[in-house]
């Protein structure tokens, strides 16, 4: 769907956008240059992902012009102390001049000497100081956050060095995992949320949901159309990784159909709840529970 959605900077992201987590790097390539010619016009990737060169790669093989994507990644955890050396970095992984958004992967800076530790004196506050300072360089056009809740973005908007609502926050977003007081929080504040793991990550459990199921079947679509027309109704972007042409094509097709409010009620009521990515592996606790 070539659908969008209004950030608080006024600029249009695409609500699809083709997620790269878990992509390797010698598959991202051709999946961004396939997405890219089937419609696609936003590519999500991060530093932390080891392939922002292969997704320039991408990008420059498809021929499509580098103003006419949306291009996002991300600060990685032990950069937070040194912002303008990480943009750097990324910008000449990527080969661009530019990223559409720049966001805070991750509300923990960790040590770049102790992976385990958290890096004392450098708050996360500290770090969006550094990164509103990127606006007026051209190398950012917005900035937001990932894998922010509640209590983490109070803290955020309540410091007075905080001078720039973020315009994006990135969180796992499906139905097991749907974040509604997050959501309605962040629409309250004006921050669009953008999904990860929109289908449920690599085995998702969604995949033989019988809900979902009998959803698409009655709709005559796949599972996968259905978890992401859901998303986007909702009013978030959707990342969907894929590496497979014909699902990177498949998860397009959203144009043309949607589900009636009676779908989504079901949908929303799916019970079985659980998380693709938790903060277990981050050396400080970064969710404190659903949607904080
Ligand atoms: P693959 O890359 O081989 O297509 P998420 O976006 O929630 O992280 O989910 C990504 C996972 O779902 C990957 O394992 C991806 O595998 C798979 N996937 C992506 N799109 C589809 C689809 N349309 N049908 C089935 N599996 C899909």
């Amino acid at each position: 769907t070539t659908k969008t959605f209004k950030l608080n900077t006024g600029a249009a992201i695409p609500a699809i956008g083709l997620g790269t987590w878990q992509s390797a790097p010698n598959e991202v390539k051709d999946a961004v240059q396939a997405a890219l010619a089937i419609g696609y016009r936003h590519i999500d990737t991060a530093f932390a992902y080891g392939n922002e060169k292969e997704v320039g790669e991408g990008i420059r093989a498809s021929g499509v012009p580098r103003e006419q994507i949306w291009l996002t990644t991300k600060l990685d955890n032990p950069w937070h102390k040194r912002v303008p050396e990480a943009i750097e970095r990324s910008l000449e992984n990527l080969g661009t001049s530019y990223v559409d958004l720049y966001l805070m992967h991750w509300p923990c800076s960790t040590d770049p000497n102790n992976l385990k530790k958290h890096l004392e004196g450098w708050d996360f506050v500290d770090t969006w100081r550094e990164m509103q300072k990127l606006l007026d360089t051209g190398k950012v056009r917005n900035i937001g956050v990932s894998n922010f809740g509640i209590r983490n973005l109070e803290r955020l908007l309540n410091d007075p060095s905080c001078k720039v609502v973020p315009a994006v926050n990135q969180v796992e977003l499906h139905p097991g995992n749907p974040s509604p007081k997050l959501f309605n929080y962040c629409t309250s504040k004006g921050i669009h949320l953008s999904g990860y793991s929109p289908l449920g990550s690599a085995g998702s459990p969604l995949y033989s949901n019988e809900t979902l199921n009998s959803i698409a079947k009655e709709k005559g679509r796949t599972v996968q159309q259905i978890l992401l027309a859901w998303g986007i109704q909702k009013g978030w972007s959707v990342l969907p990784k894929s590496v497979n042409k014909s699902r990177i094509e498949a998860n397009w097709q959203l144009d043309g159909w949607e589900l009636s409010e009676e779908d989504i009620k079901k949908i929303d009521s799916i019970k079985e709840r659980f998380k693709v990515c938790d903060d277990a592996w981050l050396p400080i606790k970064v969710f404190f529970g659903d949607d904080e």
